[in-house]
């Protein structure tokens, strides 16, 4: 089986290429890659002018609720959805019901994932970093590694006591294991369900302050500098934040972060009073963290782009601001917005957007993916992207359970529009409309 992927802009910056030419995969791997391939005997052709080929997007954080939470998201709907929305890998979070601290609960994860409904979307589980995430004991993180995490994690319930977590990172260093951390000091957040500043004041809302999370951004990064443990910072919020670990990557300590692609468009003043479709923690911060969480993309301070894809119910979002739960989803949002945010205005270039949402999250947690070098991924993973496709983002035609996002009714320019995971193809209902594909 021969698929011919033709005259697309190819952009995979694992070989710092921007050229425009045609990819072909062969038996579910990638086989030419050039100006000039062999376009012979193609079983199925796909014209690609105009459109970017790039290397299968990568997600660090993204959370699948399964086991326990099966109402909010399934590992089937996560991975469809993750398929929509451009990407091959995906990295799922541990606080799940029960947190994922057991490796049989490891092998499940892999084994429903690998299921033919998953769409052919890689799941690489994160274990919890501490037993039953409660943040006092670390897990039994070697068996949780034979069984194939690729990092380990509190998401969502940040370790406060920093010798806990000073002998989870000297583990997981003698582990050669990447340490996730949402970065939180909750003695300032309880309670607190937006950011702290003028617009929660007028809200009449109980604010976090930025430095409950800057706080923990600079006790993590002492404590990676010290033990030479992988630290990955998910979701920077603040530009304080992006001062710390500017400072701790030129101090020399193997620290890595992410952004979210609604805390680099969005601002409090932005959110609708009251809807908890733009409750999320870390929370939408201020026009100042954006500009700087903008520059600090743009000069590599922040690594990646991930997700922190995080579905709830609508009975349960449909709460008080102050008792719904935090979270909002973001597979099949996060192309459109980068580009519309990142691209479109001149921040990153086509180029370093993909490095961001693919290559460089690959190189986080080592992952075989985020390229388009023969050989160099288990099957072939590439995605197709439309970057000047303007499209409004409907929720309600997601494959997520989740419909909980602040983006929906919002106009975005770019989407993916094929993802190729091996043998299988998810096609947008877009690009079947413009009948583009020949075969
Ligand atoms: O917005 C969030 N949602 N932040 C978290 O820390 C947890 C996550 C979730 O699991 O829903
Ligand atoms: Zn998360």
């Amino acid at each position: 089986m021969k698929l011919l992927l033709k005259n697309g802009r190819i952009l995979d910056p694992s070989q710092d290429l921007d050229i425009v030419g045609s990819v072909t995969i062969v038996d579910d791997q990638i086989d030419e890659v050039g100006e000039k391939v062999d376009e012979r005997d193609a079983d199925e052709i796909y014209d690609c002018t105009g459109m970017w080929i790039t290397p299968g997007l990568v997600d660090l954080h993204v959370h699948l609720r399964e086991p326990g939470f099966s109402h909010k998201e399934t590992i089937i709907s996560g991975t469809q959805s993750a398929a929509a929305g451009g990407y091959t890998v995906i990295c799922c979070m541990p606080n799940t019901d029960p947190p994922l601290d057991d490796p049989a609960l490891i092998d499940f994860i892999l084994d429903r994932s690998a299921s033919p409904e998953a769409g052919g979307v890689f799941v690489a589980p994160i274990g919890a970093l501490t037993k039953g995430m409660k943040g006092e004991q670390p897990s039994n993180l070697a068996s949780l590694k034979r069984a194939q995490i690729v990092a380990a994690s509190d998401d969502a319930y940040p370790i406060q006591d920093a010798q806990v977590m000073m002998r989870c990172m000297e583990l997981c260093r003698q582990l050669d294991l990447p340490v996730a951390v949402h970065c939180e000091e909750e003695s300032l957040t309880r309670g607190a369900s937006m950011n702290e500043g003028a617009m929660s004041a007028m809200l009449g809302l109980k604010g976090m302050p930025r430095t409950a999370e800057e706080i923990q951004v600079a006790r993590n990064c002492m404590l990676s500098l010290e033990t030479g443990c992988p630290l990955h910072v998910l979701h920077v919020s603040t530009w304080g934040s992006v001062e710390i670990i500017k400072q701790a990557k030129f101090l020399g300590a193997p620290v890595t972060a992410e952004v979210c692609p609604h805390h680099f468009s969005m601002t409090d003043e932005d959110m609708v009073p009251f809807d908890t479709n733009w409750k999320m923690n870390p929370p939408l911060r201020t026009q100042v963290d954006v500009d700087i969480l903008l520059g600090a993309l743009a000069d590599g301070t922040i690594d990646c782009i991930s997700t922190d894809h995080a579905p709830h119910a609508a009975y349960e979002k449909d709460r008080p601001f102050d008792e719904a739960p935090f979270g909002i989803v973001g597979l099949e949002s996060a192309v459109g917005v980068a580009l519309t945010y990142l691209t479109h205005k001149g921040i990153l270039s086509p180029l370093e957007t993909i490095r961001r949402m693919s290559t460089r999250p690959a190189e986080v947690y080592r992952l075989d993916a985020g390229t388009l070098k023969k050989g160099r991924t288990p099957v072939a993973q590439v995605t197709v992207i439309d970057p000047d496709v303007e499209w409004t983002f409907d929720v309600s035609r997601t494959f997520s359970k989740g419909k909980n996002s602040l983006y929906h009714g919002m106009k975005l320019k770019g989407k993916a529009m094929l993802t190729f995971s091996g043998g299988e193809v998810y096609r947008d209902a877009l690009w079947a409309a413009n009948d583009r594909v020949a075969v």
